[in-house]
């Protein structure tokens, strides 16, 4: 099945729905101040944040650093700019991008996923790299990995706001566990006053081992750091990864 990546575009309007940006990113985005402060060999100030989508952890984080968010998407740097207006945005591509000055500090959050192959999940981390001041460090967590996936897994979310209800049915499943690609599929049941649409979606995304990723990040020119990130069902492994000076 094709790739349309339908919710970075024409129904990016439902990205404020699927998940309270206030709530549900805050515990997050703690945890990532606290690994920036702990490892970072510098003041960390300016965070630039690659794949920032509508800006919900832009919206967290900004209250302890300066942040700059990257994105590919136009209608998600959009959304990104209103929830967030005091913060700077660039649309650009994380596997090649440059800005030409650098940060204190760089999240690769959920965005990461859609690196799908090997030399682009090493582009992507070439360009974090490259954005890092000496000493700065990057904080990246996988939001699933080849130790972790679960098979046909699927979850629901549902959301109601000003006569729209919103039922978000997203499944992931790997066809061919010995490649490095799972794909994701996403059903949208839109009630608009009570009238349904339904609507989906196809992403082909990224799964690495945690050696691969250890390795991928060595080879980059990190000094990793690995610990964890609880949330209320899933743990996830963070990478805070140290720029040498
Ligand atoms: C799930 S959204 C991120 C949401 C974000 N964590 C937030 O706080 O709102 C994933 C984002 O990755 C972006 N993306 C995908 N491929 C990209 C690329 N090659 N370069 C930059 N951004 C990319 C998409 O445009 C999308 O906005």
């Amino acid at each position: 099945m094709k790739d349309t990546c339908r919710l970075y575009t024409d129904l990016a309007w439902l990205w404020p729905l699927w998940g309270d940006a206030a709530t549900e990113y805050a515990h997050y985005c703690e945890h990532v101040t606290s690994m920036i402060g702990r490892y970072a060999e510098r003041p960390a100030v300016d965070l630039l944040v690659i794949g920032c989508g509508g800006g919900k952890n832009v919206l967290n984080l900004k209250r302890d650093f300066k942040v700059t968010g990257l994105d590919l998407s136009a209608d998600m740097l959009a959304q990104a700019k209103v929830l967030n207006p005091e913060c700077t945005f660039v649309r650009g591509d994380m596997r090649t991008f440059r800005l030409h000055r650098s940060f204190d500090a760089v999240l690769m959050d959920d965005a990461i996923t859609h690196m799908n192959t090997r030399p682009d999940f090493l582009a992507a981390f070439r360009t974090a790299h490259a954005h890092l001041k000496p000493g700065g460090v990057l904080v990246v967590t996988p939001d699933v990995t080849m130790e972790t996936f679960q098979q046909n897994r699927t979850t629901t979310a549902t959301a109601t706001r000003n006569g729209l209800e919103v039922v978000f049915m997203e499944n992931v499943y790997d066809p061919d566990p010995s490649d490095e690609q799972f794909e994701t599929t996403i059903v949208y049941l839109i009630r608009d006053q009570g009238s349904l649409r339904i609507e989906r979606d196809h992403w082909t995304m990224g799964i690495f081992s945690l050696n691969t990723w250890r390795e991928v990040l060595c080879e980059t020119g990190f000094r990793v750091h690995e610990g964890f990130y609880r949330s209320c069902e899933d743990e996830y492994t963070v990478f805070t990864c140290v720029k040498g000076r």
